[in-house]
């Protein structure tokens, strides 16, 4: 599989600070990825949306998982650059990432991330701290592979125990 991982941060991006959470899902993805490709822009949106558009349509990822700006400060746009992007919404992603962060913390409530399509890769946002970022993954890691199958319009396995 190939991987995008996209840093949302003005901070990260002005140099501010070191992106940890983008570091920490290179190393959650290697086991799945053959290739990553890795991106940091400002919460910018159009910024998003143009790095989301190429890590799909000319990097040809599989899956792409955003870190950061799915918050409810002024400047946390991925929600809404992704939701710019993507052909099909895939809302299952998501709402099982807040299920299962809500049995840890109150504040995943305050996650406005979204999952979604476009052409044949999967965009997922996850929140921005490394410690809301290893919980997600753990949620999400289970579908990537029959996602793609999927995506690629493998079908066949479906009914499968994928996930168990
Ligand atoms: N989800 C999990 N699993 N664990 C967390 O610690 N933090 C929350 C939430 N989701 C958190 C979480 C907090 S504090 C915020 S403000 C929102 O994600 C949005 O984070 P972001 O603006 O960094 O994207």
């Amino acid at each position: 599989m190939k991987f995008g991982i996209l840093c949302a941060s003005d901070r990260c991006s002005a140099g501010v600070c070191e992106d940890k959470s983008g570091a920490l899902l290179q190393t959650l993805v290697a086991p799945f990825a053959a290739q990553t490709e890795y991106v940091l822009v400002p919460d910018e949106q159009a910024q998003i949306e143009t790095a989301l558009i190429s890590l799909s349509d000319d990097a040809h990822a599989d899956i792409i998982l955003t870190t950061g700006g799915t918050g409810f400060a002024p400047r946390d746009v991925t929600p809404e650059a992704t939701l710019a992007v993507i052909d099909r919404l895939a809302p299952g992603i998501s709402e099982a990432i807040r299920m299962k962060s809500l049995a840890i913390t109150p504040h995943a409530m305050l996650s406005r991330a979204v999952s979604g399509i476009r052409g044949k890769t999967l965009i997922i946002n996850l929140p921005g701290s490394p410690k809301a970022v290893r919980e997600s993954f753990e949620v999400i890691a289970p579908i990537f592979r029959h996602a793609v199958e999927t995506l690629s319009g493998q079908t066949q396995c479906c009914g499968g125990d994928y996930g168990k």
